[in-house]
């Protein structure tokens, strides 16, 4: 059977949102909704797997929803929501956690490396069953299609690889009920441009992210035009002009970050960014790439703010979201409920 193309993503709201979670996620977000149907969820469960003070959850469940509209997402043509309205994510989630196997979950990178050198046995058991409740968000809608960063690529082969194992394990069962053999999808991620990784200002080898103790290591969305043009001039770089060819960036870790923040943010390749800059120094690439950052984020920050300060509005079309988002949630799950041997 083939699947209808449909879109999910997530963002968490958990510190604030940066320059990596707009050019990985919000503004393919953007993008994907002129040609799909879209589902765009503010994932504040997974945000609680570490501590999450209750008002400033709140708050950046506001801010994210906001920032995608701001970005330009349209919560009318697509569907906007924060993920613990729709219970069945973490319904769904549950059966997951019975067919992911333990091996599977200790094999995340991402659990290996925020557990790495501390003490693994502090940490949330959610935060270990994660990928499993963001393979619960995705299928839960049969998402074909997920725009993310870079880092996401192995949640989501784990998300296919719940996805097989579910419809095998319940191969004779999905018969029975004379349901497609392909129940959920292979869901594909997009991870594409220019930018799927952006690094930190500071250490090229390392994400910019949000927990960085070093605040001039990432832009945010919400800095003023100084903070941003500052941070931008401080980044780390290398002695060498610019080169004038996508070759020349190979192994030179913080001209290749910046290069592409500024391909991803003026929508170009590299390749044309360095037929531009090639064989000039960083002061003047710098100072473009400062104002390019200024005129393409000022606007959505100036937008967000203008929503927040009406959270109502957005509480509006959050549960209008969530109550679309339920029907096409409760359809998968009573099926799954089926598939498993549920009564009722
Ligand atoms: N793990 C994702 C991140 O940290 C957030 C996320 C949760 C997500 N559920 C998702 C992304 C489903 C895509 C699809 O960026």
């Amino acid at each position: 059977m083939a699947f209808t193309p449909r879109v999910f993503s997530g963002t968490q709201p958990s510190g604030d949102l940066h320059l990596g979670n707009y050019l990985g996620a919000i503004k393919r977000y953007v993008e994907m909704q002129k040609t799909h149907e879209c589902i765009y969820c503010v994932v504040d469960m997974h945000a609680i797997t570490v501590w999450q003070d209750p008002d400033n959850l709140r708050r950046a469940t506001r801010e994210v929803a906001a920032a995608y509209v701001a970005a330009g997402v349209d919560p009318k043509k697509n569907i906007v929501f924060n993920q613990s309205r729709v219970h069945q994510h973490a319904e769904l989630a549950w059966v997951f956690n019975c067919v992911a196997r333990m091996g599977w979950m200790n094999r995340m990178t991402q659990w290996k490396d925020k557990t790495a050198g501390k003490n693994a046995e502090a940490e949330s058991l959610g935060l270990f069953a994660y990928p499993s409740l963001m393979a619960a968000d995705i299928l839960l809608y049969k998402a074909t299609h997920v725009p993310v960063g870079d880092d996401q690529k192995q949640h989501l082969e784990l998300t296919r690889d719940i996805a097989a194992k579910f419809n095998n394990d319940y191969a004779p069962s999905l018969k029975e009920q004379g349901l497609d053999a392909d129940f959920f999808p292979i869901t594909a991620p997009v991870i594409a441009g220019p930018a799927t990784r952006v690094m930190s200002l500071k250490d090229a080898s390392k994400k910019m992210s949000k927990s960085d103790p070093a605040e001039g290591a990432r832009i945010l969305l919400m800095d003023d035009a100084d903070a941003i043009a500052k941070k931008i001039k401080r980044a780390t770089t290398d002695p060498e002009p610019l080169p004038s060819e996508e070759r020349g960036l190979e192994g030179r870790l913080e001209a290749n970050n910046l290069v592409g923040i500024f391909a991803a943010l003026s929508e170009t390749s590299k390749a044309a960014v360095l037929t531009q800059f090639g064989g000039q120094g960083w002061g003047a690439f710098k100072t473009a790439l400062a104002d390019l950052a200024v005129a393409k984020l000022a606007p959505i920050a100036a937008e967000t703010r203008h929503l927040v300060a009406d959270p109502g509005s957005i509480d509006a079309f959050m549960a209008d979201g969530a109550a679309r988002a339920s029907e096409i949630a409760e359809q998968t799950m009573s099926e799954v409920r089926r598939i498993v041997g549920f009564l009722g």
